[in-house]
């Protein structure tokens, strides 16, 4: 039982749970008039200290399309924060007018503070680098749909694998099932940080390798899966602009990969996949946006207790 339980990070819930999270998910896609007045009366709040698009969006969709309401703000200075309130407090208050809170913010561990103080489900929509564990449901849905499985898969990471939250969040996740093995490929610069290489790799004993080079490993993959070079987390702007290319996935270079390979993207992206990879059916980045929005429907059924 889900009911009343936060979502912080990706193993706050076991792998039954999930298995149940996304049953749901598939019976809302299935039938999502069937759900349409299922939190009827409730309030979701959604708190972004930092920008978003999908994650918001699909949140506020996602209670709307379940017959809720929905009240936020978007930006750093849209509440009394901007007055010096502590997340804390915010909370605290928020806990007063709604059922169920998202916060996004750029501290790491700031959705685990307002958790401890809303009184009221608290849903992580990520946390500076840290972990981002709704699009990991989102991803993990995707796989199950795409691949069928969420075992025994080769699962190639490209790009930004230090400040990448998602690739934090669902290499933490995927630890947990059968065979998997990890291909980290990024420059040296933007390598998988400690706590991931310490705590989930070496820690779980998990099946990896780090290379710099993607044709090298493109023909080996079941999944491969892009990320943006976080230019919001670079300390050097001269850094990013040298980083922010490293890799572009293109029409030449898919020619290379298996023809039941799945690319993923969390997006947003910039320039690490071509548009002209879009009408490959093997690109799931924009499938992985729809799924995202169904697999949050389930989740806040679930925190709140519908049937
Ligand atoms: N994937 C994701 O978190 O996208 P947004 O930043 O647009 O929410």
């Amino acid at each position: 039982m889900l009911k009343g339980k936060n979502l912080i990070e990706p193993l706050d819930f076991t792998t039954e749970e999930l298995e149940k999270l996304f049953v749901l998910s598939n019976k809302i896609m299935d039938k999502p008039l069937d759900f349409s007045e299922c939190c009827k009366g409730d309030i979701l709040a959604t708190l972004f200290y930092e920008p978003s698009t999908r994650t918001r969006f699909s949140f506020e969709t996602a209670m709307l399309r379940l017959g809720g309401q929905v009240i936020g703000f978007s930006g750093e200075n849209a509440s009394s924060a901007a007055k010096g309130e502590s997340i804390a407090d915010t909370l605290k208050a928020i806990g007063c007018y709604a059922d169920i809170a998202v916060i996004r913010h750029p501290k790491e561990g700031s959705a685990l503070v307002a958790s401890k103080n809303a009184g009221i489900p608290v849903i992580n929509g990520g946390d500076g680098g840290h972990q981002h564990p709704t699009q990991t449901l989102t991803d993990l849905l995707t796989i199950k749909r795409e691949k069928g499985r969420l075992a025994n898969l080769r699962v190639g990471f490209c790009g930004d694998l230090l400040f990448g939250r998602t690739v934090h969040s669902l290499i933490r996740a995927l630890s947990r099932y059968e065979g998997i093995e990890f291909i980290l490929i990024s420059p040296e610069e933007l390598k998988v940080p400690e706590f991931v290489r310490n705590d989930i790799l070496r820690g779980k004993d998990c099946k990896y390798c780090e290379v710099t080079d993607m044709l090298d490993v493109l023909p080996q993959l079941d999944i491969l899966y892009m990320t943006r070079v976080q230019r919001e987390r670079f300390f050097n702007e001269e850094d990013y602009i040298r980083l922010k290319d490293s890799y572009i996935l293109d029409e030449e270079k898919m020619l290379l990969a298996p023809k039941d390979m799945i690319v993923m993207h969390p997006l947003p992206r910039v320039n690490e996949i071509s548009v002209e990879v879009d009408t490959d059916p093997r690109a799931k980045y924009f499938v992985q946006v729809k799924n995202g929005m169904y697999v949050r429907m389930a989740l806040i059924m679930s925190l709140l207790g519908k049937k």
